[in-house]
């Protein structure tokens, strides 16, 4: 059976990636195929818990390397139950965050540096490389905003919870918006990036561009 294939979707907090997936499922999904949607960290029994570890803004400190390896923990887990089999079997991947987030937000938030991500990206998650990666990612100014903005809703809606890495401060954001700006300038062919101040449907209208040109040639049973 051939292959299906792999999107991920990747940007700042608040960049509405997570709408947008919903959107592009939708939109395969009137016309006839079946995308798999997940996230990362969770989307697995074993990955959700994880989630709750690192995300929880009540939880011990957690140091970077440690961070980083439960981010790889999910991964690992994440690839083997759900990514690898669904792919196996031709389908279409949706997923909400993977490796560039790693080199984003430990490699470059918290300065572990790109090298140690890829390095360990090769070593436990097999070097899967996602076939099409789409990277939200307005000005500087606009994510920071955005990512603020986010963060204060939460907190009233929620509370303090899920909220670690919200209350990161813009020097950390910053150093995650340029991480992935020298991600998507490295990898071209794979990274799609989705800059500028634009609408929600001006985003969802690149994103089916992109996807489109992909699934042409995509012989696969989805
Ligand atoms: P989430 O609530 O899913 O945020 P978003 O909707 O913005 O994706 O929380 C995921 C958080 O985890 C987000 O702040 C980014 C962070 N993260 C990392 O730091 N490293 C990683 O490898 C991944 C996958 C996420």
């Amino acid at each position: 059976m051939p292959r299906g294939l792999f999107i991920t979707f990747e940007g700042l907090d608040g960049s509405g990636k997570t709408t947008q997936i919903k959107k592009l499922a939708a939109w395969m999904q009137k016309r006839g195929l079946s995308p798999v949607v997940t996230r990362q960290p969770g989307g697995t029994a074993t990955g959700d818990r994880i989630r709750a570890l690192l995300l929880d803004s009540g939880s011990a400190p957690v140091a970077p390397m440690a961070e980083m390896a439960l981010m790889f923990a999910d991964r690992a887990q994440a690839i083997a139950e759900v990514i690898e089999p669904a792919l196996e079997t031709g389908k279409i991947v949706l997923c909400d965050r993977f490796t560039d987030s790693t080199e984003a937000y430990q490699g470059g938030g918290r300065g572990l540096g790109p090298e140690l991500v890829l390095a360990l990206h090769r070593i436990v998650c097999g070097d899967l490389q996602p076939d099409l990666t789409l990277l939200l990612l307005p000005s500087l100014e606009r994510s920071l905003e955005r990512a603020r903005r986010r963060n204060e809703r939460q907190i009233e809606q929620q509370g303090p919870d899920e909220n670690r890495f919200e209350q990161e401060q813009e020097a950390f954001f910053r150093r995650v918006w340029q991480a992935y700006r020298a991600l998507a300038a490295r990898e071209p062919d794979r990274v799609v990036l989705i800059e500028g101040n634009l609408t929600f449907d001006e985003v969802h209208e690149q994103v089916v561009e992109a996807v489109a040109e992909r699934l042409t040639g995509l012989h696969a049973a989805v």
